[in-house]
């Protein structure tokens, strides 16, 4: 690694930080964690930029139906995340079979190459865990974010030379239709999400490292990457880390039955994808999911759920997601301090359990509140409430004045780009 990626390229005094409220109840929660931080006085100026479903329908209005410039990102964006030090992203929706659609995230992970798609799923106090015993659970898991299927080297149909290709293609040329997704595996790219994997335990004095793969099985891209992981593996046993490979499906059920014994994981791109909303659930699921993309130049943090799009512009989604990936883009920041407010303020909240506090999701699923619509606090309260907890004095007119400020941030009716 060329520098500690986990990091912001250069410390500064204060950070530039472009806010991206995505669609639906993506602007609910980025409303909900920016009043968050508006009670912490953070050295950051905001920049604000816009991508999503919004955003398409924006450049199609623009440029009609078919035009190669629509796009769910608009060149604002790209140029507002170029020219700041890190991005904090909320949901967006996406909706399947629009011909020409390609999902922004998918297309900012490649555009910046962010390589490590950063998932921590720790058990919150209040939420715990569904398993017996209520283990306590702190996986961080690092997901390649870059190759792999999501490499989007596709086929259909299949073009005729390709069957010749390999022997194994053979008993596919009599089917009707065939469709080829390549999973492209390189040497540097799994060299270089191992390497964070290792890095991350090392600096953080973690002591194992597991690497889920199907090397067993799926020899070639598989084969190399538990090959890479066994020699860095080494490299790393000098300071008491040791690296575990094992068949990703075996991860998958070990993580539901012995999740205390995991704590760093690294895992290709699909099996990463799979395997951390599988950790989420263990540890409240996605209204408790951060997550990050890092690369070398830049960092864009997102909450791993939805953007419930039923619930858009409601105030109905719980703001712990999206607070808990600003924990990790504070952290980026190199502002540890004031991120670890922001957790020890949720689980304040969430042990307290007062009326009014919580969202609908938490009663439904955690408090089994037979009321849970009527007794749902609005994402704005239960951030409120949060807020409060990392400074009592964040009410009153001060309050009223950050929910206002926070509300024109998070203006869904004036969206940036494609202007
Ligand atoms: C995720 C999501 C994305 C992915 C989708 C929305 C493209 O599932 O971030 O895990 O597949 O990576
Ligand atoms: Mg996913």
């Amino acid at each position: 690694m060329h520098r500690d990626v986990m990091r912001v390229k250069e410390q500064k005094d204060r950070y530039r930080v472009c806010y991206m409220s995505g669609d639906d109840s993506g602007y609910d929660m980025m409303e909900g964690a920016l009043l968050v931080l508006e009670a912490m006085n953070l050295p950051i100026d905001w920049v604000r930029a816009d991508l999503g479903w919004s955003m398409w329908e924006k450049s199609v209005a623009k440029f009609g139906e078919g035009d190669p410039r629509c796009n769910t990102v608009p060149p604002e964006t790209i140029e507002a995340i170029r020219n700041t030090d890190a991005t904090l992203m909320a949901a967006i929706t996406s909706k399947a079979g629009v011909k020409g659609f390609k999902s922004a995230i998918l297309q900012m992970r490649q555009l910046f190459d962010l390589y490590i798609n950063l998932r921590p799923a720790k058990s919150l106090p209040g939420i715990g865990t569904p398993l017996k015993g209520d283990p306590k659970i702190d996986i961080v898991m690092f997901r390649e974010n870059t190759e792999d299927l999501y490499a989007a080297v596709e086929f259909y149909p299949l073009p005729k030379e390709q069957f010749d290709l390999h022997p194994g293609m053979e008993r596919f040329k009599k089917c009707s239709e065939v469709a080829v997704s390549w999973r492209v595996f390189s040497k540097e790219g799994c060299e270089r999400i191992i390497r964070a994997a290792f890095e991350y335990a090392r600096s953080t004095g973690r002591k194992t490292v597991h690497c889920g793969n199907k090397a067993n099985v799926i020899r070639q891209t598989d084969g190399m990457m538990k090959r890479i992981f066994l020699e860095i593996a080494k490299e790393y046993e000098q300071y008491g880390i040791k690296g575990i490979e094992e068949n990703a499906d075996a991860t998958a059920m070990w993580l539901i039955k012995n999740p205390q014994d995991y704590s760093v994981v690294v895992a290709s791109n699909v099996f990463g994808d799979i395997l951390s909303d599988e950790a989420s659930q263990l540890t409240g699921g996605l209204g408790f999911a951060p997550s990050g993309n890092i690369g070398e130049s830049t960092a864009l943090f997102e909450p791993s759920s939805g953007s419930v799009p039923k619930y858009a512009h409601k105030y109905r989604v719980n703001p712990s997601a999206m607070l808990l990936t600003a924990k990790m883009m504070l952290e980026y920041l190199g502002l540890d301090a004031e991120g670890a407010k922001i957790e020890r303020a949720i689980g304040e909240v969430l042990v307290e359990s007062k009326p009014g506090t919580l969202t609908y999701d938490i009663l439904r699923d955690f408090r089994g509140d037979p009321d849970w619509e009527k007794n749902a606090a609005s994402t704005i309260d239960m951030a409120a409430a949060i807020a409060q907890k990392i400074d009592p004095n964040f009410k009153g007119a001060r309050l009223d004045e950050a929910r206002s400020k926070v509300r024109g941030m998070c203006d869904w009716t004036k969206t940036v780009g494609f202007e």
